[in-house]
């Protein structure tokens, strides 16, 4: 269990380079299950739940390569249709080989994940997607069984715009007969470029960033070559560390047109944000405005960078409402953040945040990914000491975050405990 150490109070500057994109390249490595022959992956990040993934499909009897960021997967010796328990609690995302194995294997176990810190996590509007695509569903021992004889195309509404629900019928209907219409579908960057690597391979599929994917079935999918797209959400994060610490950071290798709702926020703020092609240069204000933020699906601000932007809040001229309407127990990093000195007051799904001089440094605990990621931002502005245990969350998400943030003059190192 490693922990990470920061002294806080240097302005972060300089440049860093943005990974490829944790929830673009999940689905996308999960989706080489489709079909036989070497698939290959370039841009992968190198994080825990790729690793998850990687061993995930290996289990089932997919053969892997690794040189770096490149990946290359060939599953034509797919041989086991069961996901276990103790693989599916690391990483929930593993619900998404429900769709490509029971498009290619007709069946598939896999464990129900269960919930997690942010929330119950539910994958109810998967299984009955799945249903609708003719499949038939029993839950047995904490496990979802399915088998279909065959998938047929159908009409599926998501009551919830559900991002790997959606990654997950786009891969079920890709093999199944007919035609798919998913409606009220997530519109994530990262369910564009899914529906992109899933065409390259042959599959037929339109609308994908509106509510309305339309996936026309085909007979096999061919094995592909693709780069995964940068993390919005890393770049998200080094944004508010750079407007948090009244720095100037120019991000490289990032896709400027998946960020609106942050750059628009952060501008609100009073941080100066200029953006060339692939790259975005911010520039911190001494005075931090306090502005409201409410999370939505995408266009809408992400939730997963509500906590990072809580932490700008918090130090910020005034009083910030932060409404978190997507998971209902997100907001845990706040009692962290509150031992650090911030003025943080939760009624409900909202946070009403008063922004203080300043946070005071302080031996902390990571609980979910972003939380975490939100108080190692703290720690680059808390005076004196931050220390941030069970940084395991953090490894899930972010590559190497402590060598980047050294990089651009943080003092901050990992210790093993
Ligand atoms: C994806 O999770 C992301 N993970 C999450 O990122 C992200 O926070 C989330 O989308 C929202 O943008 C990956 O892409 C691997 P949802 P996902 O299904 O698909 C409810 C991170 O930090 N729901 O869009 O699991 C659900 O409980 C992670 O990188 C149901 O009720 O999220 C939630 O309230 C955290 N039933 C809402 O919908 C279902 O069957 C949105 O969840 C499915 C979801």
């Amino acid at each position: 269990m490693d922990k990470i150490v920061i002294d806080g109070g240097r302005p972060l500057k300089g440049r860093v380079r943005i990974s490829g994109a944790k929830n673009a390249a999940l689905p996308i490595l999960i989706s080489a299950l489709l079909t036989e022959g070497w698939n290959t992956y370039t841009n992968v990040p190198n994080l825990k739940d790729i690793q998850s993934t990687l061993h995930l499909l290996t289990n089932l009897g997919a053969r892997i390569e690794i040189d770096k960021d490149t990946v290359r997967i060939d599953a034509g010796g797919l041989c086991k249709h069961e996901a276990p328990y103790d693989l599916v609690r690391k990483m929930r995302a593993s619900v998404l080989v429900l769709g490509p194995l029971l498009a290619r294997l007709k069946k598939a176990r896999v464990s129900l994940p269960g919930g997690c810190a942010i929330g119950a996590r539910p994958i109810n509007l998967h299984l009955k997607g799945l249903a609708r695509l003719g499949a038939s569903i029993e839950l047995k021992h904490g496990y979802v069984e399915a088998s279909a004889e065959s998938l047929k195309g159908n009409e599926i509404y998501f009551d919830i715009a559900t991002v790997t629900g959606t990654e997950n019928l786009m891969m079920a209907a890709v093999l199944a007969e007919g035609t798919t219409v998913l409606r009220n579908a997530a519109r994530e960057p990262e369910i564009v470029a899914f529906a992109d690597v899933l065409n390259q391979m042959g599959a037929k599929i339109e609308g994908a960033g509106t509510s309305i994917i339309t996936v026309q079935g085909v007979s096999a999918l061919k094995p592909v070559s693709v780069k995964i797209i940068p993390d919005r959400i890393e770049a998200g994060t080094f944004m508010v560390a750079a407007a948090l610490t009244k720095g100037d950071v120019t991000l490289t290798d990032c896709e400027p047109g998946d960020l609106e709702a942050v750059m628009h926020k952060l501008k609100l703020t009073g941080a100066a944000i200029k953006v060339e092609d692939k790259c975005i240069r911010v520039v911190g204000t001494d005075q931090i405005a306090s502005v409201d933020v409410k999370t939505l699906p995408y266009p809408g601000f992400p939730t997963d960078m509500q906590a990072q932007f809580m932490v700008l809040m918090s130090v910020a001229g005034g009083l910030s409402i932060i409404s978190e309407t997507i998971f209902e127990n997100r907001f845990i990093h706040v009692s962290e953040l509150q031992r650090m000195g911030a003025d943080i007051t939760i009624s409900g799904d909202t946070a009403l945040v008063k922004g203080i001089p300043h946070l005071s440094g302080a031996p902390v605990m990571a609980t979910d990914l972003r939380a975490s990621a939100s108080l190692v931002l703290a720690g680059l502005i808390a005076r004196n000491t931050t220390e941030v245990h069970r940084v395991y969350h953090l490894d899930r998400g972010y590559e190497a975050l402590e060598n980047k943030f050294a990089r651009l003059g943080a003092a901050i190192k990992r210790v093993k405990v």
